[in-house]
């Protein structure tokens, strides 16, 4: 029987650490669904200024591997800002629409993280949670993240790009980045990474002992 968890939110929000720990507790599978758009992005960066055409990013979105989810260089500043930029394209999302549809519902639970997965992908998720924290706190994690990761970057830079990232995920017309109706939202700017995992795996175990 499929358990659909939705997790939505911001950049750097700690999205990606809770998804992970809460699919690894309950023994869900995980599909980051930013990688599917960071794949794409790489690729356009790679091709040439007209991979921004909806064709041509479309193509490259069909085309998209299970070995470009595990390339290299997927986690940079600038192919954030390129999978942002593609990811406008209604035609980009629409050719990676299946993939997450099929993923979700696969026998044994799953839980997808992104921007559209509550709202979108998977509109009747058993359980939906929207992970944010202010703009600067999620500046100065990323810019941990990058500088441990041996990236060269300005907190001042991180900080811009996150709130220029959030401003088009957020305002573009197809599958805007919104809080779905019935997610249930965690503020992660005063909550240690350990604390919000247990307030993720709190609402879902609620969920599942209704359920
Ligand atoms: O979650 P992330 O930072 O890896 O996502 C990179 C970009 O991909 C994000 O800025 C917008 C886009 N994205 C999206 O539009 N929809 C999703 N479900 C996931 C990511």
């Amino acid at each position: 029987m499929s358990f659909i968890v939705a997790i939505d939110g911001p950049a750097a929000a700690g999205k990606g650490t809770i998804s992970k720990a809460v699919a690894a507790h309950f023994g869900f599978a995980h599909l980051d669904t930013g990688l599917l758009y960071r794949g794409v992005g790489k690729k356009a960066l790679a091709y040439s200024r007209t991979s921004y055409y909806p064709e041509v990013a479309e193509q490259l979105a069909r085309e998209l591997t299970a070995d470009d989810l595990l390339a290299e260089g997927l986690r940079t500043p600038e192919v954030a800002q390129a999978a942002s930029k593609i990811a406008v394209i209604p035609q980009v999302r629409s050719a990676l629409v299946d993939f997450q549809k099929t993923f979700a519902k696969q026998s044994g639970g799953a839980v997808l993280d992104g921007r559209d997965i509550g709202t979108v992908i998977c509109p009747d998720a058993d359980v939906k949670l929207f992970i944010t924290a202010s703009a600067e706190i999620r500046a100065e994690r990323r810019f941990k993240e990058l500088t441990n990761s041996g990236q060269n970057v300005e907190l001042s830079q991180v900080l811009q790009d996150v709130i220029a990232r959030d401003a088009r995920d957020a305002s573009r017309d197809i599958a805007p980045m919104v809080v779905a109706d019935d997610a249930v939202v965690i503020n992660t700017t005063e909550l240690s990474i350990e604390a919000a995992i247990k307030a993720a795996i709190t609402v879902i175990e609620a969920q599942r002992s209704q359920g």
